[in-house]
């Protein structure tokens, strides 16, 4: 396929100060001289900055590792990747129509992108949401036929199924990925008929869709509010300065914040299950307590900039509180648990 820069191009471009001090960290992990080994994670970042790799961003990419603007420029032509067009703002579906999906089904999946996206591929759809390509083989021909969306791969599909999840995105769900027709990988359609000893209960999803499930971010792109990843090979102070800009670039993409009211400590009737609060584990428990937080009652009274002031200070799970909703799961925990100790003392008194 002719892959071209695309004939309208913005003024510049440049990493945000969060993106650029990634993207300076893993230039230092290549010895000098050898800066250009960075290129396609560079390349990959501006792309998740703006959607789509514009020139002055090739170019940009190309300053920073010294290299000539034409070597970047065949780097970011060469891999379907990187996408030389806008996309659309929720996604871009890229459609497998190599031999094992068009003889299972892909020539239908293009159809549905064309009556639900665009006529033609690479045109973003008219309410800006959704984009799409023909791509070549994705490495998953046991399970054709099948398309790329976002970071996921979305298996066994059907145009009707296919036509959902287009729905669903548009919506802002965020569609299970993996086998649509309950697969768990690539074993036979009639299930696995060998080496079943030891096999035991197998999880209901395997590993990649049981991550994507978890962390439900399909379509998001990185944008500087997730975990820093830091270059512990410059030490402390690289460590610091990364985090304090993605600190900053998080504070200014969320709005007003307010730090809600804390307890030192729980009330004398103990810590509330904060593990109840679907998306919480262990780890985040343990954070939501060093944060002053023990008690569903106080999560439940969160006002939206409280609610934005403890999602930028989720040190490494930044955004979950709004994403999962805590606010109305903490509220219906603390009915549910208020309840049941109304319950518990009807109980105690009848018993006496
Ligand atoms: S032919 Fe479609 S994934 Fe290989």
């Amino acid at each position: 396929m002719l892959r071209r820069l695309h004939p309208e191009q913005p003024a510049e471009f440049a990493f945000s100060a969060a993106n650029k001090a990634w993207a300076e960290a893993q230039v230092s992990k290549y010895p000098e001289g050898r800066q250009a080994s960075a290129i396609i994670p560079l390349l990959w970042r501006a792309q998740e900055q703006e959607g789509w790799l514009s020139r002055p961003a090739i170019e940009y990419v190309a300053d920073m590792l010294g290299m000539a603007y034409i070597r970047a420029l065949e780097v970011a032509s060469f891999y379907f990747m990187f996408q030389l067009q806008p996309v659309g703002q929720i996604a871009h579906i890229q459609v497998c129509g190599t031999t094992s999906c068009m003889i299972c089904g892909a020539e239908d999946l293009i159809a549905v992108c064309k009556e639900k996206i665009a006529a033609k591929p690479h045109e973003i759809s008219a309410d800006g949401a959704l984009s799409w390509e023909e791509v070549e083989c994705l490495g998953a021909c046991a399970n054709a036929p099948m398309a790329q969306i976002g970071k996921d791969y979305f298996e066994d599909l059907t145009a009707e199924r296919f036509g959902e999840i287009l729905d669903e995105l548009r919506a802002g769900q965020v569609p299970l990925a993996g086998s649509q027709t309950g697969r768990f990988s690539c074993e036979p359609k009639g299930g696995t008929t060998s080496l079943l000893e030891g096999r035991g209960d197998l999880e209901k999803h395997n590993g990649s869709v049981a991550l994507a499930a978890s962390l439900k971010d399909t379509v998001k792109r990185i944008d500087g509010t997730e975990v820093p990843l830091t270059a512990p090979w410059l030490g402390d102070a690289s460590k610091q300065q990364t985090k304090a800009a993605f600190k900053e670039q998080r504070e200014a993409s969320s709005g007003p914040s307010k730090k809600p009211a804390t307890l030192k400590a729980p009330l004398e009737r103990g810590a509330d299950d904060f593990k109840k609060i679907k998306g919480v584990g262990p780890k985040l428990e343990k954070l939501l307590n060093s944060l002053g937080f023990y008690h569903f009652e106080q999560l439940a009274g969160w006002s939206t900039e409280e609610l934005t002031w403890v999602d930028q200070n989720l040190d490494g799970f930044s955004g979950r509180a709004q994403r999962d909703n805590w606010i109305e799961q903490a509220k219906a925990l603390n009915i549910q648990s208020e309840t049941n100790s109304d319950l518990h003392a009807k109980n105690s008194t009848r018993s006496e």
